[in-house]
């Protein structure tokens, strides 16, 4: 059983690219076969993965333009997982995509076109996470649409509700037209930090909201997981007893204890 996850938040700086490499290199400790496909032309996740984002010529860019599959694009990670790259080429698809005439067949498109790239790869994969932009443009919708559901972190913040209503427009809206499947995996509490009240707070607060749309892991503020990048590692690698490292891997027990659980109930 396969799943792909889109970790998205149109704001920046909520550990969207933290969760997505550490939850990657937490299921892949675990057994799981894990891609994760970089979809931000920052590269952030390509260069937290170990992964030179500059030297990488083909990327999730070449894939989505059809110049190449994901076999071709595919590299290895430092944290067992494989990754699709990427760089500031891929600020380029946007235009590239949709830049042709009968613009809105195009643009119907060009946002499947992530989706049928993975569709050849995804039987070798247990979860497949996709790194989005913190903007809700082409790349985005084509991680959505791509994706049975989406993983939304939220900084335990004074803002962390701003925006989240934009966002669930634009999930209703792929709903409707592009990607009726389409779950709310869970929101995802990051950045916490318990000696402050206010972070308490708002972490009580998105329990009242969300409820079991909430994962009950918490996500820490943690000194480990803010300098993994520089290293080119998950902290998994870089200091496997931090207290992030560990956080991750309890978010991907309960992942997995959510899913496969689910799917050995099912009836067969
Ligand atoms: N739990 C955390 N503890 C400490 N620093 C964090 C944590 N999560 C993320 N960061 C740091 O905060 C910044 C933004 O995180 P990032 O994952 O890049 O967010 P996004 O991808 O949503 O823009 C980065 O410098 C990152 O290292
Ligand atoms: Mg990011």
């Amino acid at each position: 059983m396969i799943r792909t996850i889109a970790i998205a938040n149109q704001k920046g700086g909520v550990g969207k690219t933290t969760t997505a490499v550490n939850l990657a290199a937490s299921l892949a400790a675990q057994g799981r076969r894990v891609l994760l496909i970089d979809v931000d032309p920052q590269g952030n996740a390509t260069m937290g993965a170990g992964v030179d984002k500059n030297g990488a010529e083909t990327t999730v860019y070449t894939v989505l333009l059809g110049e190449a599959s994901m076999l071709d694009a595919r590299v290895r990670a430092q944290g067992g997982f494989d990754l699709i790259p990427a760089n500031r080429e891929l600020a380029g698809a946007e235009v590239e995509l949709v830049n042709l005439p009968d613009r809105e067949t195009k643009l119907k498109d060009a946002i499947h076109t992530l989706k049928a790239a993975i569709a050849a790869v995804a039987e070798e994969y247990d979860y497949i996470l996709i790194d989005c932009p913190p903007t809700l443009n082409l790349l985005t919708l084509n991680a959505l649409c791509a994706a049975d559901s989406v993983l939304i972190p939220m900084q335990c913040e004074y803002y962390a509700l701003e925006g989240l209503s934009d966002l669930v427009q634009t999930l209703r809206r792929m709903q409707q037209h592009l990607n009726p499947d389409l779950e709310i995996e869970g929101l995802l509490r990051t950045m916490y930090d318990p000696r402050m009240t206010l972070s308490q707070q708002v972490a009580a607060q998105l329990e009242r909201h969300f409820g079991e749309k909430l994962f009950a892991t918490v996500i820490p503020r943690n000194v480990r997981l803010a300098e993994a990048p520089s290293h080119g590692l998950p902290a998994l690698l870089l200091d496997r007893s931090s207290k992030g490292a560990q956080a991750y891997v309890a978010l991907a027990q309960e992942l997995i204890s959510r899913h496969e659980a689910a799917a050995a109930a099912a009836p067969t």
